[in-house]
């Protein structure tokens, strides 16, 4: 498979196994690993080669404990600011890796082999780095961008299948938002097990890939556009503080699937691409809708906007491909799911 270097203003991004390029973006540099036990587990005999730190994975150790830990492992190794950071893993690993980048002496250099679907579509490129503080998600952070990405489908192989599809709701979400013909590449994919195919995947990854970037080089720091990257989120994350039945990915599935329904009563979206988007997420394998009260949703939404301080802006499909950020109040938009 080709190596593809994507063109953008933050990083050098490459999609391809990470063998073909590494050892040059590394060159004599001195190397430490930052990666999480289960990507450790997974490549140990390569990752042991390096300098490494291994974390505890899960978002409950995504917080500033792990920073702080990763901070002493750091001055235990006389790590200075020629040291070339390297994190491994899904957004977890680079989430934070990057925060610890850019401020463990002020900033060091620093790279990604992003390992995860979820990772690779989203959290490793756009250059928000941070951790969680209590109970809020990403409540401590930066902007910084890595000097390099690697998005190398082939470690995908490793990964859970829950995970993978987890990562397909973010595909399903960027083709809906600016990408109309990766929205059918997928449609048409009748394979049973899409992940297999890494020409497909190496694709997927690409297109998703390119969406964010578009959108993230017109407004990095979420003033306005960034905000269609929501589509789905409002309500998947109150899902999320709801319950533990789904994970991120299936969780949005299911916001996207609510908030297809309401642009259909809109007359935002016609009713035959809120069925194909419906009927695609549910061939992935994803529920689109939930036994969960919409007056519990919409309670959570209220104390989640009014704990971070931001805007209620809803992103409403007007047709795949094309999406629009609707600024509301909240009674509005409980209006909207009565
Ligand atoms: N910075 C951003 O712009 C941004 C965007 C979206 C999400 N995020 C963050 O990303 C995080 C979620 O990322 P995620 O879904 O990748 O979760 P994750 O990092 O927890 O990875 C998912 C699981 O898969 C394992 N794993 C990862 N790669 C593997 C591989 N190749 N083989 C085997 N196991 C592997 C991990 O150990 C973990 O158990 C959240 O904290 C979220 O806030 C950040
Ligand atoms: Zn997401």
């Amino acid at each position: 498979m080709s190596c593809h270097l994507i063109e953008n203003i933050f990083s050098k991004i490459f999609v391809c196994p990470h063998a073909e390029v590494l050892s040059d973006l590394i060159a004599s540099r001195r190397v430490v690993v930052i990666t999480d036990a289960n990507v450790f587990a997974e490549y140990c005999d390569e990752l042991q080669g390096y300098e490494h730190i291994v974390i505890e994975g899960g978002e409950a150790n995504k917080n500033l404990y792990a920073v702080q830990s990763i901070y002493r492992q750091l001055m235990a190794m006389n790590a200075d600011r020629s040291t070339l950071l390297l994190g491994v893993g899904g957004g977890i690993v680079t989430d934070i890796t990057g925060f610890v980048a850019a401020t463990y002496m002020r900033g060091l250099k620093y790279g990604f082999i992003s390992t995860s679907l979820l990772g690779q579509v989203d959290a490793s490129v756009g250059g928000k780095c941070g951790v969680n503080l209590d109970n809020y998600k990403n409540m401590v952070g930066c902007f910084s961008h890595p000097e390099f990405v690697i998005l190398d489908v082939d470690m995908l192989r490793t990964l859970p299948q829950r995970e993978l599809r987890s990562g397909m709701a973010e595909v399903v979400k960027s083709a809906i938002i600016g990408d109309k013909a990766l929205f059918e590449m997928i449609e048409r994919h009748t394979t049973e097990d899409i992940y297999m195919d890494s020409r497909f995947m190496h694709e997927v990854v690409e297109r998703s890939l390119r969406v964010k970037l578009s959108i993230v080089e017109c407004d990095e720091r979420e003033g306005g556009m960034r905000r269609l990257l929501n589509l789905g989120h409002t309500i998947g994350h109150a899902i999320e503080k709801l319950t533990h039945d789904y994970n991120h990915g299936e969780a949005v599935a299911i916001g996207i699937a609510m908030v297809c329904r309401v642009a259909v009563q809109r007359d935002m979206l016609c009713a035959d691409e809120s069925k194909r988007i419906v009927m695609l997420l549910e061939r992935l394998g994803f529920a689109t809708s939930t036994s969960i009260p919409i007056a519990d949703i919409v309670r959570e939404v209220k104390h989640d906007k009014k704990m971070s301080g931001s805007e209620l802006n809803l992103v409403m499909p007007r047709s795949i491909g094309h999406c629009e950020v609707v600024p509301m109040g909240y009674d509005a938009f409980v209006r909207l799911f009565e």
